[in-house]
């Protein structure tokens, strides 16, 4: 087989074979195969997608090109939750402690920032102590102790994807159904789960901008999920607005800790609740919907979810208790009376990386203290004069202007439902 021939082949849309995509994948990740090959072949699946046939060999491939968990035959579910990215998005936090209590175990591998949208792994290390790089044993075995873990991806998993998503992202490919399915799915696989719940987030924050891209690639992951053995349900969810009212790192785990603690805002508590009921239905925790969502509810307002966090974080060396550090806070008001209309919220998200909260390139140090508290949300009506958002920042005046811009106050217009579809293995197979 020559590299040549396969890159041809996708070229001029023939369907690649098993065989080939294994010799491709596996021979990239040995280093036989060089970069600029590489590059040649996802810009021609960039160009040329795949079908539901190639996207599962190069998830399996790409799994295959690293380790897996092992867990033991003990009856116990392991679940994850993987979300595509947003502003305020911090379910993470509090969604892993709420499954464990539930009798679930999540080895949750997550993420830095990534463009605009905040990374779990840097909200958690504003917490004095706390360690995101927690060796495979180490992982494997405070999941089984502590039933969660929150750590970044060892290089032993998947390393296909990590070499090649490095690639994609200097060579114009990342937004790829069929590169985002293998990247993602050969991750959360290699994680052994018995299900996945994927928040597939779409709108001005997000990295798929409608509902209609958003809804291929949340189709593309359940199918990718259910054909490799594993129950995936997709929700779709709206990021045209930050989720909850806290956005950057410190602020984010000080809102994730309110929610804990049976208070935050009524959407983050919501939209957590519903990707753990979605788990506890596919293994069989709950017989309907409805009392999983009781059952992570009374978790929540019972102080145990809490408990849990403040457990998996000492685990990881850091302090629960501690007092975060938040820089000085400076309001910004409305320039005139009206609706809120929109907002750019990727804006925003730019607006925190400006201040420090975010990386510009790989390496940057974060400034953990920064961040933005929106007062208002999208339908909501305010006054000229009335404070809009507050930014914590010694530099606040520096983002007033790309703030203000990225608000529009305008006609009243209804809100849109936090969660606006949702996928599952049977909507898939009825395609
Ligand atoms: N997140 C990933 O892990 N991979 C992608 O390709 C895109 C987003």
């Amino acid at each position: 087989m020559l590299p040549a021939s396969i890159i041809a082949a996708k070229r001029d849309h023939r369907e690649l074979s098993p065989e080939e995509i294994a010799f491709f994948i596996q021979g990239y990740a040995s280093g036989h195969i060089p970069d600029y090959q590489m590059s040649a072949l996802a810009m021609a699946i960039y160009l040329n997608g795949m079908s539901t046939q190639e996207i599962a060999c190069l998830t399996s491939e790409m799994l295959a090109s690293g380790t897996v968990l092992k867990w033991p035959s003990d009856g116990i579910p392991r679940v994850d939750k993987h979300s595509t990215g947003g502003l305020g998005d911090k379910t993470s936090l509090i969604l892993a402690p709420i499954l464990a209590e539930c009798g679930l175990q999540n080895p949750m591998l997550s993420g830095r920032g990534l463009g605009a949208t905040g990374g779990t792994l840097d909200k958690l290390e504003a917490i004095p102590g706390f360690r995101t790089n927690l060796s495979l044993q180490e992982m494997t075995e405070q999941t089984q102790s502590i039933g969660c873990v929150i750590t970044g991806a060892s290089v032993e998993l998947a390393p296909a994807d990590r070499k090649l998503y490095a690639l994609r992202d200097v060579t114009a490919t990342v937004p790829s159904i069929p590169l985002i399915t293998g990247s993602i799915m050969s991750k959360k696989l290699a994680e052994s789960l018995n299900a996945l719940v994927l928040d597939v987030k779409f709108g001005s924050g997000a990295f798929m901008k409608t509902l209609e891209q958003a809804t291929a690639l949340a189709e593309s992951l359940v199918r990718t999920g259910e054909r490799m053995g594993v129950r995936t349900v997709a929700l779709l969810t709206d990021m045209n607005q930050p989720l909850g009212r806290m956005c950057g790192n410190a602020v984010e785990v000080i809102e994730s800790i309110d929610v804990l603690q049976g208070g935050g805002p009524d959407d983050v508590r919501f939209l957590t609740i519903e990707l753990c009921a979605e788990l506890l239905v596919m293994t069989h925790r709950a017989t309907t919907i409805e009392k999983a969502r009781a059952q992570c509810a009374a978790i929540i307002d019972s102080g145990r979810a809490w408990e849990r966090y403040c457990r998996m974080v000492v685990a990881q060396g850091g302090n629960p208790h501690a007092t975060l550090t938040v820089a000085p806070a400076t309001e910004i008001t409305a320039p005139h009376s009206g609706w809120i209309h929109s907002m750019d919220t990727e804006a925003l998200g730019l607006a925190i990386i400006s201040l420090g909260g975010g990386r510009r390139k790989m390496g940057d140090p974060i400034d953990h203290s920064v961040g933005l508290e929106m007062l208002v949300g999208v339908g909501d009506r305010v006054e000229q004069g009335q404070p809009i958002v507050r930014v914590f920042s010694k530099d606040a005046a520096s983002v007033k202007s790309v703030i203000l811009s990225s608000i529009t106050i305008g006609d009243q217009v209804p809100a849109l439902p936090l969660i606006v579809r949702r996928i599952d293995g049977a909507s898939v197979r009825a395609q």
